[in-house]
């Protein structure tokens, strides 16, 4: 099976990665550096507003100047933040990641939401009306920045997450640097699968987040790891349900970056490309889809983001 994909900016973007959501500051650097080290993987997802970018720097320094793996061999991504949406503040917030990330270069920055939001009040400005309190950038003026840190070096590639159909379609207008990838919700119970033929269309790749439907989430009464379809397929290949969700995913051409700081979920995680589902058990797990959203910043946000 294939395990990277190649983006319209020519990098071979490895179709599994380390996600760092949630991921405690205390935790985050050991599972990298076993990730990186020990379990073979070439790519970690990391954003600002994951609070961690600082400690996965210092592992990133560990790893890189014991000569065991080399940067141009790893595949980073980071993300922009809702509140850095300004475009004069866009290179300070990319700078900041790099700073804290101790790299000099990423290979892809993400615009984390197609929302801004307004500065000042920390990561999450809620206002009084239970409403995150927004900004009024549009995304045009966003992207522009965004294009001028591939300009400068600072960044290989730029993408997006959170886009639906609507905006993507809105931004192909007005790029001049096209976005490489769009990070979206993607596992058995939220396939979207028009909007993965769209962006595949388009050459747009999909990082697909929540691949494991998030188990360490609270609130949810619905596990994924649990589906019966998933744990017959699994143990019919001598794998675990986890695995045949990642390899789902990877198997039409999405990027998996499941989250884990256990190391031998981060090995299980990493072993996803010894084996092939067949037509049926992939048509078996396409039609579990239920539009079902583990992340969704309706309640917490106060905003219908994806209505
Ligand atoms: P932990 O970090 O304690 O290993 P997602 O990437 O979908 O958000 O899922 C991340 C969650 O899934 C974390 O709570 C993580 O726990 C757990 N997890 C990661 N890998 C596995 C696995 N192979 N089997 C079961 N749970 C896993």
């Amino acid at each position: 099976m294939k395990q990277h994909l190649q983006l319209h900016t020519g990098q071979e973007m490895p179709l599994l990665g380390l996600g760092t959501w949630n991921s405690p500051p205390g935790e985050v650097a050991r599972a990298v550096e076993h990730a990186l080290l020990r379990a073979n993987y070439d790519h970690i997802d990391c954003a600002k507003v994951y609070g961690n970018e600082p400690e996965i720097g210092g592992a990133f320094q560990q790893v890189f100047s014991s000569g065991k793996r080399k940067r141009t061999d790893v595949f980073i991504t980071s993300k922009l933040w809702n509140t850095d949406h300004d475009p004069a503040d866009v290179a300070a917030a990319c700078r900041q990641t790099l700073a804290d990330l101790q790299l000099e270069y990423l290979d892809l920055y993400l615009m984390h939401w197609g929302v801004a939001f307004k500065q000042g009040v920390g990561d999450k400005p809620m206002g009084r009306d239970g409403e995150m309190e927004l900004a009024s950038v549009p995304l045009v003026d966003t992207w522009r920045a965004m294009e001028q840190l591939v300009e400068e070096g600072l960044v290989k590639a730029i993408g997006v997450a959170n886009f639906g159909v609507a905006q993507l379609l809105d931004l192909l207008t007005y790029a001049n640097i096209k976005p490489a990838v769009n990070q979206v919700e993607l596992h058995p119970y939220n396939s979207q699968p028009q909007l993965v033929a769209f962006c595949q269309r388009h050459d747009v790749q999909l990082t697909g987040y929540s691949p494991l439907g998030s188990p360490g989430l609270s609130g949810h009464q619905i596990r994924l790891l649990d589906e019966p379809v998933l744990v017959s397929i699994a143990a019919a290949h001598g794998k675990t349900p986890a695995q045949v969700a990642l390899n789902w995913n990877a198997a039409r051409n999405v990027v998996v970056i499941p989250k884990s700081t256990t190391p031998e979920r981060i090995d299980q995680n990493g072993q996803i490309f010894d084996f092939e589902l067949t037509p049926e058990e992939r048509e078996q797990i396409d039609v579990l889809n239920r539009n079902y959203r583990f992340v969704n910043p309706a309640v917490p946000w106060g905003l219908p983001y994806f209505a």
